[in-house]
């Protein structure tokens, strides 16, 4: 018996790789300040617990395959309060995260040996969800010098090949907190029109946007409604990773009429999940206000601190809770492994996500790593502290 290629051929996390290592170094008793993990430390609305713990029936059964009405309904109406429309009854899909989501998008756009294009750095789940369906990324570069900004119409343009079937952006962006401006949506509009593209918009960080930007939406955008694919997800929305509820929607009909025929075969997102979810859209407007702020002032401290850190290439980040640094060393995954392994400061060390992991056939992530700021300020200060500290003696050492 053999294991197959394909699932040999998925790569480790890139966010998780180094887990063993942050294992072996809280056995020790070391502390670890995890900046490598994108999961929100704020707190679920209580809507959601009241809900669940309101269910009243003797059984859990299935939901419907498309969804509760109500959580569609629920979603619909967000939308349409962000001047965006979408149908409950057929044009949203209510699926276990933005990530089985991306699944049903790819699957029902793409067929094997086929290619989506997006650019580099990407969110490392991608890859792993590419190569389980047998497809390739293909990508244009950002780069760290302009806070990842999207390339001209040409570069991306040039980037699309004959297998190119959809492009796939996230925005706010993980890994990098890029948010893109109404001109360089357009600008990506007017590629997939050009190749006929289909867009998948993975929008679950909308909700984190600073400096009192406007976000823009993909949906926002006319004349594209039949190519695009709408990514979103409650994760991080609402603080509720673990509840595994997210949505897919389009305006293209063919497209979701397939896409039920995949929802259908899994049979269902999970059924109390979905009546917390449906409850969790009458939170008040102050609450996102307030995660926001909250969020802001986070990148302010890691923005603050990481300038303080010779050699840094940084910027700051506009959205999501993610900034990619370039640091002033050759192999940013060595430096991350070792940040675990040999040192620390009074017991205390942190963990970041290696940048190499984010990337599609390029070195250019080497040098890098992907922080995410989810710790409270005071939290965030120490760890890139640490991390200044511990750069200046791995720099020693491997000078
Ligand atoms: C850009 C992006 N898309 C999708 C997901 C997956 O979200 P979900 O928890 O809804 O599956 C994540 C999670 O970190 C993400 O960062």
């Amino acid at each position: 018996m053999k294991v197959s290629q394909r699932v040999k051929e998925v790569p480790y996390s890139a966010i998780r790789k180094l887990t063993p290592y942050a294992d072996a170094a809280k056995k020790s008793g070391k502390k670890i300040y995890h900046l490598n993990i994108g999961e929100p430390d704020t707190r679920t609305p209580k809507e959601f617990f009241e809900a669940v713990q309101d269910f009243n029936q003797d059984r859990v059964g299935y939901a419907p395959s498309k969804g509760l009405l109500e959580l569609r309904e629920a979603t619909s109406k967000y939308y349409k309060d962000r001047a965006i429309a979408y149908d409950a009854e057929d044009e949203i899909i209510i699926t276990a995260g933005a990530s089985e989501a991306l699944v049903f998008a790819l699957i029902a756009v793409t067929d094997l040996g086929d290619n989506v294009l997006t650019c580099n750095p990407f969110y490392s789940n991608y890859y792993t969800i590419f190569r389980q369906i047998g497809i390739k990324p293909q990508t244009f570069d950002t780069k760290v010098e302009d806070g990842y900004k999207l390339p001209d119409y040409e570069t991306i343009l040039n980037s699309v090949n004959e297998d190119t079937k959809a492009v796939l952006l996230s925005n706010p962006s993980n890994p990098t907190g890029a948010v893109y401006t109404e001109e360089e949506i357009r600008r990506v509009a007017r590629v997939a029109i050009e190749k006929d593209l289909f867009i998948i918009a993975d929008e679950v960080y909308r909700e984190f946007v600073y400096d009192n930007k406007e976000f823009m939406s993909f949906a926002e955008i006319e004349g594209i409604e039949d190519r695009l694919i709408l990514l979103d997800s409650i994760s991080k929305r609402f603080g509720a990773c673990g509840a595994r509820i997210g949505s897919i929607a389009s305006k293209n009909k063919d497209l979701m009429t397939e896409i039920v025929k995949l929802a259908t075969g899994r049979l269902a997102a999970p059924t109390l999940e979905q009546i917390g979810a449906t409850k969790l859209y009458d939170v008040q407007d102050s609450y996102f206000k307030e995660i926001n702020e909250e969020y802001q002032r986070r990148r302010d401290c890691v923005y603050e601190e990481l300038q303080k850190i010779d050699g840094v290439k940084t910027y700051a980040p506009k959205g999501a809770f993610y900034v990619m640094p370039e640091l002033p060393v050759e192999d940013a995954e060595d430096f991350a492994k070792w940040m675990l392994t040999d040192f620390d400061l009074d017991g205390e060390t942190v963990m970041v996500a290696p940048g190499f992991g984010f990337y599609h056939d390029s070195n250019v992530g080497k040098s890098q790593i992907r922080l995410a700021f989810v710790l409270n300020c005071e939290d965030l200060k120490k760890a890139i502290n640490l991390l200044k500290i511990g750069l200046d003696e791995y720099k020693k050492i491997n000078s």
